[in-house]
């Protein structure tokens, strides 16, 4: 994929505040360079003599099947890529056949989101606030409109410092807001994200709110935001039914290690008990193929996703989305793996 000339594109039509948000990070953004730079680093080791004459990257994934594990990442607001915002995004990852994990700050109620795609599989990121009544009533309404899983982040204990959104006054235009919860984001003098979340996210968090979770809704609990084996283990101790390996694209604590270089230890402590994924750099099928052999069952796109329905609404993402299945068989052709089972540690030098 020409992550580029597609970022280039996005650019043109997106307000600078808006285009800023969504590609800046935090403080010096060193963890935003290092996520795509750590799977530069990883080198393969490919097989030959191996027939691949078919080549089958089909996945299921707590219960959703899926045409290649690559997932739709969280991403707030995404009316300020296209007017259609999240529900565009909907339609093109249905399309292509994935899961779109959809924001608690999306632009769109997660109702009117699951009835712009009845195709589609949704799972629902869920930002837990102080306000513990809103927050039940969150998943259950997630639930109620059939998404089928809860995955709750736990890396925004408080906003990072993030320049570019204070310089922006970073907040959502008229006519534009985070609908399920009914706010503009409005700026009193930096960035009005920072101001909404560090009063109304809970830094609170432990373990014990994956069994909370669960004990409202029944669905699969995946926690996003982990860097550690032993938060892993936490994590799966208390019930978690996924992890995924992340630093919030470079968003959140800066310095914090790429999660290409995170995820072999958080394989090896949990992850012959539950699927480990990973995003955070992820720019192509060649990437995603790394990730595989470093032991994620599947990866998660972000900012990609994000220019491409700026610059070309839901047909920009299902062909984004299908330009890296193709990159992942290609891939897996050239590694001489048929099937997403035989994609394993031995395929990465070290
Ligand atoms: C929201 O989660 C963000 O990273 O801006």
């Amino acid at each position: 994929v020409d992550h580029e000339s597609l970022e280039a594109a996005a650019r043109e039509v997106m307000s600078p505040a808006a285009y800023h948000y969504v590609a800046g990070g935090s403080d010096d953004e060193i963890t935003v360079a290092e996520n795509t730079a750590a799977w530069r680093r990883v080198r393969l080791l490919p097989h030959v003599l191996n027939d691949v004459s078919t080549v089958s990257h089909a996945a299921t994934l707590l219960g959703a099947d899926m045409t290649a594990p690559v997932l739709v990442a969280p991403m707030a607001t995404q009316r300020l890529a296209h007017d259609e915002g999240e529900k565009a995004m909907a339609r093109g990852a249905a399309r292509a056949g994935t899961v779109m994990v959809v924001s608690t700050m999306a632009t769109a109620t997660l109702e009117d989101i699951a009835a712009a795609a009845p195709g589609g599989t949704l799972w629902f990121q869920f930002y837990v606030h102080r306000d513990r009544g809103l927050s039940e009533d969150l998943v259950r309404r997630a639930e109620a409109a059939g998404y089928e899983a809860v995955v709750l982040t736990v890396d925004v204990p408080v906003l990072s410092n993030r320049r570019r959104e204070a310089e922006h006054h970073f907040q959502l235009p008229d006519g534009m807001t985070v609908a399920n919860l009914d706010t503009s984001l409005e700026s009193v003098e930096g960035s009005g994200l920072a101001e909404y979340t560090n009063a109304a996210f809970d830094p609170g968090l432990t373990p014990d709110d994956i069994g909370w979770i669960k004990s409202i809704v029944d669905l699969p609990v995946v926690v996003k935001g982990v860097l550690r084996a032993d938060d892993a283990v936490r994590a799966t101790d208390a019930g978690a039914d996924a992890v995924i390996v992340s630093n919030h694209g470079g968003r959140q604590m800066d310095g914090a290690i790429a999660s290409a270089d995170a995820l072999p230890a958080v394989v090896e402590a949990v992850g012959g008990n539950v699927p480990v994924l990973v995003d955070g750099g992820i720019r192509g099928g060649n990437d995603v193929f790394k990730a595989l052999a470093l032991g994620a069952s599947a990866v998660l796109v972000g900012r990609p996703l994000y220019w491409a329905l700026a610059a070309g609404g839901e047909d920009g993402v299902a062909g984004y989305l299908e330009e890296i299945h193709t990159e992942l068989a290609r891939a897996m052709a050239l590694c001489g793996v048929a099937d997403l089972s035989e994609i394993d540690s031995s395929l990465i030098a070290s």
